[in-house]
């Protein structure tokens, strides 16, 4: 049961963080040197809204199985101590993303950039895009500091 959940994790893992990655590295990028506003806006929206349903079942799946092992192991009991820093991080950036694909994408970022298409507002659409281009790469950043956290926690250095 343990590897199971173990290969089911890790290959979550690539398909969800390996995905945000191609989205950061090669869309974002082709989208912001789209020069038509409505071209732009629409080459990332339609990336997005795919990805962004995908993504959620990536985080329930990686976060289950996340938790199934901890449970198994008994590491929920080292949760936030000081000897299990890489564990409590991998848990903490997975409630960030929760809270991004669960709340924020579907109420903020979706509302917006369908506001964008239907120009109900005036927006810098630039200004916009470079602001999601950083957040785009934050999220890569941490998020590939959580796989080092688990490939630490799995391979013996949960405790520093
Ligand atoms: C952004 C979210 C997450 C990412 C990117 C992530 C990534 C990883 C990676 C890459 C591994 C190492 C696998 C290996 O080296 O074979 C791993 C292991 C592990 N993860 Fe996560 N993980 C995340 C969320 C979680 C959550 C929410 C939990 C549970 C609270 C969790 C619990 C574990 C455990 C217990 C291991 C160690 C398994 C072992 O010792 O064999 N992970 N994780």
């Amino acid at each position: 049961m343990f590897v199971l959940m173990h290969v089911i994790h890790l290959l979550t893992v690539i398909l969800w963080i390996g995905g945000l990655a191609f989205v950061t590295i090669i869309i974002l990028p082709m989208a912001i040197s789209t020069k038509d506003s409505l071209q732009k806006v629409l080459t990332f929206q339609r990336v997005e809204h795919r990805f962004a349903s995908l993504a959620r079942i990536f985080n329930v799946i990686t976060g289950a199985s996340g938790f199934v092992m901890l449970y198994q192991t008994g590491w929920h009991r080292l949760l936030f101590t000081r000897g299990a820093v890489p564990l409590t991080f991998m848990t903490m950036v997975w409630v960030f993303w929760f809270v991004m694909l669960w709340g924020l994408e579907p109420l903020v970022i979706k509302k917006m950039l369908e506001k964008m298409i239907k120009g109900e507002e005036k927006m810098d659409i630039d200004a916009v895009f470079i602001k999601l281009n950083r957040m785009h790469w934050f999220m890569v950043a941490i998020s590939l500091a959580a796989a080092a956290a688990g490939a630490l926690t799995a391979h013996g250095s949960l405790l520093f």
